[in-house]
């Protein structure tokens, strides 16, 4: 089975504060888009790339891969997952049931090639595929009304949910419009495989492939890139 890679980029950032989508800031000379692309395009396992954008997007245009023959747009949605939705249907008639599709965050530059290496390896062979993500590290407590503390919940069955990850096109597919039909907004692509009673793996990855967020995790990101050497 092929490969494809999947870039929802059509948020509009709201938790970042700035007018520019987080997508399209600087960050160390380059779009943020642009960095989460190298490795997609560069990787010649991966045999297409669509990026969600908005439909009134002005942004696309201006950066490294707008003209690149690997990469192909689709229309974004109201929330993430109908713009993942949309990028499945694009690949529509190249792509099959059974091919893979990374779907990685255009909001995640710092992702390492030896953690896409891992991921993409340890699930190749796998029955439902799965997704990149660290254990949490601090004690983690349940909140009850009033921020008071209910319970201690045991941290070694935790992980933190990263991208990318790697599902089956058709399942994928079917698991996203079984979501959005039961009009639930599944924030990743791991939880429309598990309401359709899949349990994806988790693949252990580093701590520095962060989501852009909130303004402070540019400076942070940058930091990542230089300590990586890119
Ligand atoms: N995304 C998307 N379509 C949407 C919402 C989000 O393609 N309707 C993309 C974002 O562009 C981002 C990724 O999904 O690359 C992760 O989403 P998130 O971090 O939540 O980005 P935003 O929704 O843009 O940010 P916020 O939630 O703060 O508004
Ligand atoms: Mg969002």
């Amino acid at each position: 089975p092929a490969l494809w890679a999947v870039l929802p980029a059509a948020g509009v950032g709201r938790r970042m504060g700035s007018t520019t989508p987080k997508q399209y800031l600087d960050l160390a000379g380059r779009a943020v888009i642009d960095h989460a692309l190298d490795l997609f395009v560069a990787d010649v396992r991966i045999r297409g790339v669509v990026v969600a954008l908005d439909p009134t997007d002005r942004y696309w245009g201006a950066t490294a891969y707008a003209d690149h023959p690997k990469v192909v747009r689709a229309h974004g949605g109201a929330e993430r997952c109908h713009s993942v939705l949309n990028a499945l249907d694009a690949l529509g008639t190249h792509a099959h049931a059974e091919d893979w599709v990374l779907v990685h965050d255009a909001a995640r530059p710092c992702l390492r090639p030896a953690d896409l290496d891992r991921l993409i390896e340890a699930l190749i062979e796998d029955e439902v595929g799965g997704l990149l993500g660290i254990p949490v590290r601090d004690t983690m407590k349940r909140a009850e009304p009033g921020d008071r503390i209910g319970a201690t919940v045991d941290r070694a069955a935790l992980w933190h949910a990263f991208t990318p990850q790697m599902f089956r096109l058709g399942r994928l597919r079917a698991a996203l419009t079984d979501a959005l039909a039961a009009n639930d907004l599944v924030t990743d692509d791991a939880s429309a495989m598990e309401r359709i009673g899949q349990a994806p793996r988790l693949i252990e990855g580093h701590a520095d492939n962060i989501k852009i967020t909130r303004a402070e995790d540019l400076p942070l990101a940058r930091f990542y890139l230089q300590q990586q050497g890119r």
